[in-house]
């Protein structure tokens, strides 16, 4: 059997919304001590649902590949199903990772929930740059 399956690979070699959101509703970046990786993930929220979603992984193979599932699962959901998801529901997604690769997708769970907590605390600063375009109709 294949170390990686089809799906990582897939995921590896065209891994979906790569890149960065302007004026991004929440942003989490993460990194893993060990390997040195760092993911960071751009959430666009409207109404409490992810409208878009980009991510800039730094990182291995099965890192690029978590995001890009990750990125994937969470796109058109709303915030309180999305702080649900789990690493372990990105590796199913992606039928599996290696035991000693399971860490990368633990990345895109911390970069994700990184970014919908920076997405809470921003709404919580009314006067965020970002976020006045929000309330520019008052
Ligand atoms: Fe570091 Fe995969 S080896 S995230």
């Amino acid at each position: 059997m294949a170390l990686y399956s089809e799906k990582v690979m897939d995921h590896f070699r065209h891994p979906r919304n790569v890149g960065s959101i302007e004026n991004a509703d929440g942003i989490g970046e993460v990194g893993n001590a060990k390997c040195g990786d760092i993911m960071k993930m751009y959430l666009k929220i409207d109404d409490d649902i992810v409208t878009d979603v980009k991510f800039e992984t730094f990182g291995c193979g099965s890192a690029i590949a978590s995001s890009s599932m990750a990125t994937e699962l969470i796109k058109g959901k709303p915030l309180n199903e999305i702080l649900q998801l789990t690493n372990k529901a990105v590796t199913e997604a992606l039928d599996g990772l290696p035991a000693y690769k399971l860490h990368c997708s633990v990345l895109a769970e911390e970069a994700i929930q990184a970014a919908v907590k920076d997405y809470y605390e921003r709404k919580k600063k009314p006067a965020a740059d970002a976020q006045a375009s929000a309330e520019t109709s008052k």
